[in-house]
């Protein structure tokens, strides 16, 4: 939901502040724009659409600089247009201000500053701030900041810049995700670790209700009250070349072949299948801790709620722990029964949704036990909750979830069983068989995707279709609505995911021979069950796309096809199974010329509710 970037230093602040915004271009794409102080003045660019747009009009412009801030958009108030695109300065353009997040009492503000006599050029809750902070200005940018920060209602990841005090950047978080990056004689703020690694890996995520100064050789944080705070410097270790396509021609391709080895980063150093053991040092819960659990909560949005199905499956079959799985935009309105034998786990990969840290913040009001798997290295989620699991995807940059989705499944397995160990649920010879399961997956992945061309032959047969269906049961039904939301968010095909017993009490009636039917029938204890699901499809039309074990050689009617994908215990299955479903809408939304990695109306990272 919107980047930002801001640089000071020697170097070209607009190369810098572009750079950084090409990398945080996911996280909104509607429009952009970057600002700088130059010859005691403030010039301002900012164009609609994507980031070569605005850089075209940077390079007609001439525009150079030492100091910036940018910000490229999705919209939440006021439609994509240039007047709506950050930044937004105040009238008489001498502050200006990048802001990610809401103010929500800007209408207040805004009548306010109206009856004041001041002008509005843009319809965004953004510029009032820049109002603000033009108002309360007396030579001084920082207490100018805090004294606006101080009426204002919402979240917000904010950079400013003064042409008066052109040696200085103000930055200010609260609810919205912001990073100051550590350089020599220059000092860089970004919404997300990728901006920044090509110039720094020392960084700090500020916390809510932080303020800084960037100058080119100092930082200070200080509060709304201006007492000065403390903040840890982190070292991130991700690699640089991570962030970029590496050859492939879009993120998410390059993110489903990547998954063998994050699956192995996530679970390496964690698990050793010869003992039966699993060893996860960074969470602090005793046997005693864990046997008093009564029960878990799952909560997650979209793909990361999906994992959290899965993950259900883990908890209740390895460590026999109740658990419930709630999006987190439902958890957090309705009256859950929460006390302190609850453990609330957050599936997250960016760390930021807003909903799911509200409800993260919901049961740690209620006395839980938190847990947060998140991806993202010293994200919100991971600060705030009582335990973290980290997946070690590195940054996924494609809208797209892919390889966070099998990296918290992955996580949430070893955690099972690691309970599973200590509650002793399970035997030493299950626990090894699990954990060797898991420990072999990787290859599987990648035999697969050596092997994957049937899945574009599939693509290629069915990209014309506008409905699919989706089926699947107990660990798997949870791929099916994968597979189904991945369809629809980058090929912008209609797509429903269903458990598969469920579809003769109504879904069965879509079924025609215009109806692509995806089943999911790898070799579990339901095999048989959801066969005959499959030939309840087939019996009203239906084309099946199947995906199968290797070892089994099922017959098929003509038109419809089959992917198989290496034989696995049942519950690891999702993580091989979802595969074939990623690049199927891979395939799909490229036959049809969608833009893949960056699908309309979607941001990365949503940070308002
Ligand atoms: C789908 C997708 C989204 C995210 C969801 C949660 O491909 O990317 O559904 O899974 O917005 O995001 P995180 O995991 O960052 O909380």
């Amino acid at each position: 939901m919107c980047g930002v970037v801001g640089y000071i230093g020697g170097k070209n602040a607009v190369d810098v502040v572009v750079n950084g915004l090409k990398k945080l271009e996911y996280r909104g794409y509607d429009s952009s724009g970057v600002a700088v102080v130059k010859d005691g003045q403030l010039q301002i660019i900012r164009s609609v659409g994507k980031l070569k747009n605005l850089e075209e009009n940077i390079e007609k412009k001439h525009l150079k600089s030492n100091i910036s801030i940018g910000h490229t958009r999705w919209a939440t108030h006021g439609k994509p247009s240039e007047e709506n695109a950050h930044p937004h300065a105040d009238p008489t353009k001498s502050i200006v201000i990048v802001h990610n997040g809401i103010v929500e009492n800007y209408a207040e503000l805004k009548s306010d500053l109206e009856k004041e006599g001041k002008e509005f050029k843009s319809e965004t809750d953004t510029e009032v701030i820049a109002h603000l902070i033009k108002k309360h200005y007396k030579n001084n940018l920082l207490f100018a900041v805090q004294e606006s920060l101080k009426e204002i209602k919402g979240s917000y990841a904010l950079g400013v810049i003064c042409k008066d005090e052109p040696d200085k950047i103000i930055c200010a978080r609260q609810d919205a995700p912001l990073i100051i990056g550590i350089g020599k004689g220059e000092n860089f703020l970004a919404s997300d670790i990728p901006a920044l690694l090509s110039y720094t890996r020392d960084m700090i995520f500020l916390e809510n209700g932080d303020i800084a100064e960037l100058t080119t050789s100092r930082i200070i944080i200080t509060d709304i009250e201006n007492n000065v705070k403390k903040r840890e410097v982190k070292n991130i270790k991700w690699d640089y070349v991570q962030t970029e396509k590496k050859g492939y021609k879009h993120f998410m391709l390059k993110e489903i072949y990547e998954q063998p080895r994050t699956i192995e980063d996530t679970f390496m150093g964690r698990i050793y299948p010869d003992e039966g053991r699993v060893y996860i040092k960074k969470i602090k819960l005793s046997e005693k801790d864990i046997k008093n659990i009564s029960n878990v909560y799952i909560v997650g949005c979209g793909t990361s709620y999906h994992s959290g199905l899965v993950s259900k499956f883990f908890f209740e079959n390895f460590a026999k722990i109740h658990a419930e799985v709630d999006i987190a935009s439902e958890f957090r309105y309705r009256e859950p029964i929460l006390n302190d034998r609850t453990l609330v786990m957050v599936i997250s990969q960016s760390g930021e949704t807003a909903d799911t840290l509200a409800a993260l913040r919901l049961a740690k009001s209620k006395g839980c036990i938190t847990l947060a798997i998140c991806n993202v290295v010293g994200s919100s989620m991971s600060r705030e909750a009582d335990h973290v699991l980290y997946t070690h995807c590195g940054p996924e940059i494609g809208v797209a979830s892919t390889k966070a989705f099998t990296g918290q499944i992955a996580a949430i397995y070893i955690l099972a069983l690691d309970w599973a160990w200590r509650k002793k649920s399970l035997s030493k010879e299950e626990l090894k068989r699990y954990l060797k399961e898991l420990w072999e997956i990787p290859v599987k992945i990648r035999n697969f995707l050596k092997e994957s061309g049937s899945v574009r032959e599939v693509a290629k047969k069915f990209a014309h279709k506008r409905n699919f269906l989706y089926l699947g049961r107990n660990v798997n039904y949870p791929v099916a609505l994968e597979g189904a939301l991945k369809l629809k968010e980058i090929s912008y095909i209609h797509a429903e995911g269903y458990a598969a017993g469920e579809i003769k009490h109504g879904p069965i009636a879509l079924i025609d021979n215009d109806m692509p039917v995806v089943a999911i029938a790898v070799k579990s204890k339901i095999y048989e069950k959801i066969i005959s699901n499959i030939e309840e499809a087939k019996a009203r039309g239906g084309t099946i796309i199947l995906i199968a074990s290797e070892s089994d050689k099922i017959a098929l009617d003509n038109e419809d096809s089959v992917i198989y994908v290496p034989d696995c215990d049942e519950f690891i299955s999702p993580i091989l199974s979802v595969i074939p479903l990623q690049l199927l809408s891979y395939y799909v939304a490229v036959m049809l010329g969608c833009d893949v990695d960056q699908p309309r109306n979607l941001a990365k990272s949503v940070t308002v509710e």
